[in-house]
């Protein structure tokens, strides 16, 4: 027997991507350019590298789920200095759970905020916007939960519209997963934004699962944090969990590490489930994690190989496909019209893959698809490699 709510997951879009491009030839003389994933392809610091070595001797030691001391400070001291938080307001041993990359932990959260439904009762709701990141329907369908879908379109500046909630969703809403710098858009939650949904989560009681996986990928304005709003609101952390990564950060997709902070009540009931399921993170990548968010310098220079590469995007695109700069992450959301057969003659005519926005989407209940106009571009390459095959895809729109 097998869980049949495994039949309701909704494939990754890569899997789509790979139905809809895989029996089609890449238009031949030219290198094919993947802008699908979003995988950074700058290289990690050396200093990360470094860790790893000379800690290497501690894989032998089966590690803490709650990961280091050190680790838990040198976090505390960035979410403190990053975001101008009252020191004191986070609490090392009580708020932080180190995670194995932020995927893992937004898909094992759900279980720790989902009560399941008794007979005949209405499931609890998973409240996510669309376009969406896949995992978060995942983790809504496998811990019991109704995924609740809200368009997040360009009306609302790619956020989902807290006003348009249904009331009598709101009564049984147990999480709201949300992305700030959105993925795929690029938009940031603003100030007023992320304080109308905290509000809305204490009143109606359930958690606000804030995924920050880009916050330290931006263009102008660093993005504002959910923990921000809670320390002006007083700095209570309670119905507040935000994700941090190292992935995009720190250019280390491979180290899989980030981290959850919040509500001292979850995240301890979260590291007592990571520890029955093994989740914890090997202690010489807790060392390597510790030097990444112990150093900005990389991150620095990080930000700027992406700032190169949104000149060069706004240099060859600007004016057309409804260009904007994103204010953060690293995606362009290009209105193409036709996402799925702008994403077909792109691979046929330029060997360049892309995403069709309609991948990341599903249908609302007018029957309209928030992503259908869109393809999702991702600016992880090399920026001479991105000026070409951005070359390639303006000539073959
Ligand atoms: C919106 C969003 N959240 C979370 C993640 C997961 O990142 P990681 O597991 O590498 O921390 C990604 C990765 O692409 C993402 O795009």
């Amino acid at each position: 027997m097998i869980n049949p709510d495994l039949l309701l997951l909704r494939g990754s879009p890569f899997e789509a991507l790979r139905e809809l491009l895989d029996p089609l030839a890449p238009a031949s003389g030219v290198e094919p350019a993947l802008l699908t994933v979003g995988e950074p392809q700058h290289k990690p610091p050396q200093l990360m590298l470094d860790a790893l070595r000379a800690n290497e001797h501690l894989y032998g030691k089966y590690p803490p789920v709650n990961g280091t001391e050190e680790l838990r400070q040198a976090i505390t001291g960035w979410l403190t200095r990053r975001y101008s938080l009252p020191e004191g307001m986070i609490t090392a041993n009580a708020n932080i759970a180190p995670v194995n990359g932020t995927k893992e932990a937004l898909y094992m959260i759900a279980e720790v905020l989902t009560r399941r439904a008794g007979h005949n009762e209405a499931k609890p709701a998973i409240l996510l916007p669309t376009p969406y990141y896949h995992v978060y329907h995942a983790a809504a369908v496998m811990a019991g939960a109704e995924p609740v879908f809200i368009p997040a379109g360009p009306e609302t500046n790619f956020f989902p519209d807290l006003g348009a909630i249904d009331p009598s969703i709101l009564e049984r809403t147990a999480a709201f997963y949300l992305c700030t710098p959105a993925n795929p858009q690029g938009t940031m939650a603003s100030r007023a934004y992320l304080k109308e949904a905290l509000a809305l989560a204490r009143e109606h009681d359930f958690t606000l699962v804030v995924d920050e996986c880009y916050a330290e990928i931006y263009d102008v304005t660093p993005p504002t944090g959910i923990l921000e709003i809670c320390a002006e609101e007083g700095g209570r952390l309670d119905h507040v969990l935000a994700f941090h990564s190292l992935s995009k950060r720190s250019s280390a997709a491979g180290l899989r590490s980030g981290f959850c902070v919040g509500e001292a009540s979850l995240i301890k009931t979260f590291l007592n489930l990571r520890n029955f399921s093994g989740a914890a993170s090997p202690l010489p990548v807790c060392a390597a994690a510790t030097a990444l968010w112990n150093d900005e310098v990389h991150v620095l220079e990080n930000r700027a190989l992406y700032r190169q590469k949104f000149d060069i995007a706004e240099d060859i695109l600007g004016g057309r496909f409804g260009f904007y700069r994103p204010e953060g992450g690293f995606f362009l959301w290009l209105d193409v019209g036709d996402g799925v057969a702008a994403a077909r003659r792109l691979w046929t005519e330029a060997a360049v893959r892309v995403l069709p926005g309609r991948f990341l989407s599903v249908d609302g209940t007018d029957g309209h698809n928030p992503g259908d106009r869109y393809i999702r571009v991702a600016l992880v390459a090399a920026a001479a490699d991105t000026k070409e095959a951005l070359t390639r895809l303006a000539d073959s729109l």
